[in-house]
Formats: structure tokens, C-alpha cells, sequence
């Protein structure tokens, strides 16, 4: 009886896709048009249907004014045009979205859009709008738990407006994004996937901080880049997470933002991070809390330990042509990232970090960390740091910039730590 009605269920809902009998799905030839059924009801079903629909070899035009309050779960796509000249608007429903958004398990971070497959085209001058400022607000008022290292919890979950999930080859170009309840962009095991021409803003207007709006984060995933891209936020402009190689960032201006940040890496004893091959290039950074950053945890004795203790290695990351207008911390570098200084002294970080170049840092530093603009804390020898063409400059009242380098190998070629001015 049972097994029964599941079949029946299952007829059905595969009767309705190969027919297309969803209203608001128009199909032509190979293109499937989504129309909003208006009056604030949710399109999400529309949508999901239209990538059903046409999900191989065609085309998706979302072209309208979207309400969703339905996960997007838009996977095993295979050559299709994304056509976003439309709005997507979720709905502003924690009761709907902490259950329901799609579970990404890194750091407890939740999607409302899953998009997934080979050889997409993302495009259209439209806007994804996250109506996030119930979820700052709610954040702030410690209606949420977060979870730990500030992602979501499961009985508060603030979803990420776009997340590009296990694909290959894909192109995200010419779109705005708008108040994101978390972070913007989550790039999850994927390789070859590029952005170009994205703004964002996820900025509040209340008292309650835009709270873990990065622009992109990056996760287990190889040949990214990020262009031609314009960030006003409230934390990470660009952060790699771990296993990013092979990533370009150029041409960014990011505002208010955290900085283009490795890590943080090692925080979970037994686990291994890579970040590998990163080039950071033509970076306008202001009002930012950091410029160019990297956070590693130290070690930790508790092979349990979710606070450092993990393993692995920085390599091969270079920052070239970055101008920071009033930034706390210009250049930083911190191999005992939240870790108390006692643990890492007796546990140095068993994550290395090593080929690092800072080329062309110039700028001002906001002050708040007085005459200091560069701070490169290594609780093992770091090795092959370099630096040429740094010109920070703090507010004049706190006299000439100062460095602080430690346990860093190369010393002779970190000329900023050798030379005040
Ligand atoms: C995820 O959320 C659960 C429940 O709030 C929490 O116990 C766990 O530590 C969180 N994990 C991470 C990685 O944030
Ligand atoms: C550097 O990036 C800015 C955008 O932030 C862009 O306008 C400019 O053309 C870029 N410079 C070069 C040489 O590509
Ligand atoms: C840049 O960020 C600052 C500080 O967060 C903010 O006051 C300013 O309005 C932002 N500029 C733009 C163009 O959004
Ligand atoms: C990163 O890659 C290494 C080497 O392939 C692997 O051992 C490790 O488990 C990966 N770590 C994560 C967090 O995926
Ligand atoms: C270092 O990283 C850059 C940028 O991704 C890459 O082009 C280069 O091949 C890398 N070098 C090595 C030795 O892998
Ligand atoms: C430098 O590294 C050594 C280990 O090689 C460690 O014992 C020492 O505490 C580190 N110094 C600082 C200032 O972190």
C-alpha cells in the first residue's frame, strides 16, 4: 500500500514537469520564461519548475518581479543561459527559511538558492535581493543563535541569497545584490567559476550590523575569479576559505568591509586547509577594518579541538597594486588567529604559511591601531614573506607608520620591517 501511493506521487509530479503544466512557466522552443503570479505570492515553485523544464541545452529568463519564499534548488543544469533582467526578492520569513534553506554544513552556512551543473551562464543586469534587514535586526537582538564561528545555527538560519554548488564552468556576470541576511556568494565545490561586474550592498539601516555579509566566500574550490566587482559591506570583501587554489581577485573596490581575507584557516584539530595560488590584484580597499589579510589558528593540544589544532598550508599568495584609504589594519598577517598567546607559544600553528608577497600596498590607515600599518605574527617561522613598494601612511598625529614582524624567515626581504619609513 505504501510503496503504492509513493508510486503514484511520483507519477504525478513527473507528469506535471514533462507537460509543463505550471501556469507561470511559459515554454518556447527551448526557453522557459518565468511570470510572477504577483500580489506577494511566492514564485519559488515557478522558478524551480522553468529549471526543470529546461534544464539541459536551453534557456532560463527570469525577466519579471519574483516574490520567493521556496528554496531554489536548481541542480544537475547542463548548458543553460541564466537570463536574471528581473528582481529576485526573498521573502523576509525566518520562521520559513531556518528550517528550510539548503544545509552547506561548512561553518552551519545555509543557501536559499542552490545552483548547480556544467556550463552556466548567469547574467542580466537584475537584482537578487536578500531582504536581510529582519535577520540583522533579529541577529542583533539575540532572537538567533548563530551557531559557532558566526554561521547559522539550525533553528535560526540566515540563508545565503546565491551559492554556485558542485558545477563547473560558470559565468555570473552583470548582476546587483542586495541585503543579504549572510553572506552574498558562497562558492562550494566547484571549479572554473568566474564573476564579473557584480554589485553589492548589503549595508543596514538600523543599529544592528550587516553581520557576516561577505561578498564572496570561497570553499573547496579551484580556479575562481572575482572582477571588475564593486563590494559596500559589512564584513569579508573576498575570503577563501579552506581549499581555494588557484583564485584571481582584480579590480575590486570594496567599502566598509573586513578585507580580502585567507581564512580563517585551522580551526578544526585533524582537519586539513589548503589555500594555494591566489593572486589579489588593482584593489581599492576603504573604510575597511583590513586590507590584505591572513588568519590562521594556533595549535591546540585537544586532538577534539574546533578552536585551532588543524593542519596544513598557505602558499603562493600574492597582493599587488592595493590602495587602502583609511584602514585599521593595512597589511595583516596572523598565524594565532583567536588563539590566547600562551597555547600558541607552547602550539605553534601546524598550519605553514610560506610565498607571500605584498607588492604596491599604499594608502592610509585609519589610526585605530595608532602608527602600526603592518603587522605580519607568525607562531612558527614563516617562511618567504616579502613586501616591496609599501607606502602606508597613519593619520599624521601619530607620527611615522610602525611594523611589527615576527618569527618571519626572511626578514632581509620584508623591507618594511627593516626600514621605518
Ligand atoms: C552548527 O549549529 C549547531 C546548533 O546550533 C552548533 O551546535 C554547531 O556548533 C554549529 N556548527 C558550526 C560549525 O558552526
Ligand atoms: C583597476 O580597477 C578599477 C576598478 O576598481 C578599474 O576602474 C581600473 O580600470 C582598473 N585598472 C586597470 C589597470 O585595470
Ligand atoms: C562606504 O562606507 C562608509 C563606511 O561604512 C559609508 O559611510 C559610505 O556611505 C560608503 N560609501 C558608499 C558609496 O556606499
Ligand atoms: C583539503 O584538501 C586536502 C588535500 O586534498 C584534503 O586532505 C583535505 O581533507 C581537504 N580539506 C577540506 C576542508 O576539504
Ligand atoms: C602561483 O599562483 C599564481 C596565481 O594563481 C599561479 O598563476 C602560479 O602558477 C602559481 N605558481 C605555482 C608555482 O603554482
Ligand atoms: C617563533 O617560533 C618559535 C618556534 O619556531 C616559537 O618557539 C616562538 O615562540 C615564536 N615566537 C613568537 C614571538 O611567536
Amino acid at each position: 500500500m505504501l510503496i503504492r501511493t509513493t508510486l503514484i506521487i511520483g507519477f504525478l509530479g513527473s507528469t506535471s514537469v514533462v507537460f509543463g503544466s505550471n501556469p507561470n512557466v511559459r515554454k518556447q522552443g527551448s526557453t522557459c520564461t518565468v511570470v510572477a503570479r504577483g500580489a506577494g505570492q511566492d514564485d519559488g515553485p515557478s522558478i524551480n519548475a522553468a529549471f526543470q523544464e529546461c534544464s539541459k541545452n536551453s534557456k532560463v529568463v527570469l525577466n519579471d518581479y519574483y516574490v520567493v519564499n521556496t528554496l531554489l534548488k536548481t541542480t544537475g543544469l547542463s548548458n543553460v543561459q541564466i537570463e536574471l533582467s528581473g528582481t529576485v526578492q526573498y521573502t523576509p520569513n525566518i520562521a520559513y527559511w531556518s528550517p528550510n534553506s539548503y544545509p552547506l554544513i561548512y561553518q552551519n552556512a545555509t543557501t536559499a538558492w542552490l545552483l548547480s551543473g556544467t556550463n552556466l551562464h548567469l547574467y542580466g543586469g537584475g537584482t537578487i535581493d536578500g531582504n536581510g534587514q529582519i535577520w540583522y535586526d533579529a541577529l542583533a537582538n539575540g532572537q538567533g543563535n548563530t551557531g559557532t564561528a558566526g554561521g547559522s545555527s539550525t533553528t535560526f538560519a540566515r540563508p545565503i541569497p546565491l551559492t554556485v554548488f558542485e558545477s563547473k564552468n560558470v559565468l555570473v556576470e552583470d548582476l546587483n545584490q542586495i541585503s543579504s541576511p549572510f553572506w552574498n556568494n558562497f562558492v562550494y565545490g566547484s571549479s572554473n567559476v568566474e564573476y564579473r561586474n557584480i554589485n553589492i550592498r548589503s549595508l543596514s539601516y538600523s543599529k544592528s550590523p550587516a553581520a557576516n555579509s561577505d561578498g564572496w566566500d570561497i570553499y573547496r574550490s579551484d580556479h575562481v575569479t572575482v572582477r571588475d566587482s564593486v563590494v559596500n559591506n559589512d564584513d569579508d570583501c573576498v575570503s577563501f576559505k579552506p581549499n581555494s587554489t588557484f583564485i584571481t581577485v582584480q579590480n575590486m573596490n570594496c567599502n566598509g568591509s573586513h578585507g580580502i581575507s585567507v581564512g580563517s584557516l585551522g580551526q578544526y584539530a585533524g582537519e586539513t586547509d589548503i589555500v594555494a595560488n591566489v593572486y589579489v590584484q588593482n584593489i581599492t580597499m576603504s573604510n575597511a577594518q583590513n586590507g590584505a589579510r591572513i588568519k590562521v589558528f594556533g595549535g591546540n593540544p585537544s586532538a577534539s579541538s574546533t578552536a585551532g589544532g588543524g593542519t596544513g598550508y598557505v602558499k603562493n599568495i600574492t597582493y599587488a597594486n592595493f590602495r587602502v584609504n583609511n584602514v585599521d589594519n593595512p597589511i595583516t598577517l596572523n598565524q594565532c588567529y583567536s588563539t590566547p598567546a600562551a597555547t600558541c607559544a607552547q602550539f605553534p600553528s601546524k598550519v605553514t604559511i610560506s610565498d607571500v608577497h605584498f607588492i604596491d600596498i599604499t594608502g592610509t590607515s585609519s589610526g585605530a591601531e595608532k602608527s602600526l600599518v603592518v603587522s605580519l605574527e607568525c607562531s612558527e617561522p614563516c617562511m618567504d614573506i616579502t613586501a616591496k613598494g609599501t607606502h602606508i601612511e597613519p593619520p599624521s598625529k601619530y607620527g611615522a607608520p610602525t611594523y611589527i614582524c615576527q618569527n618571519i624567515t626572511s626578514t632581509s626581504q620584508v623591507r618594511l620591517c627593516l626600514v621605518s619609513h
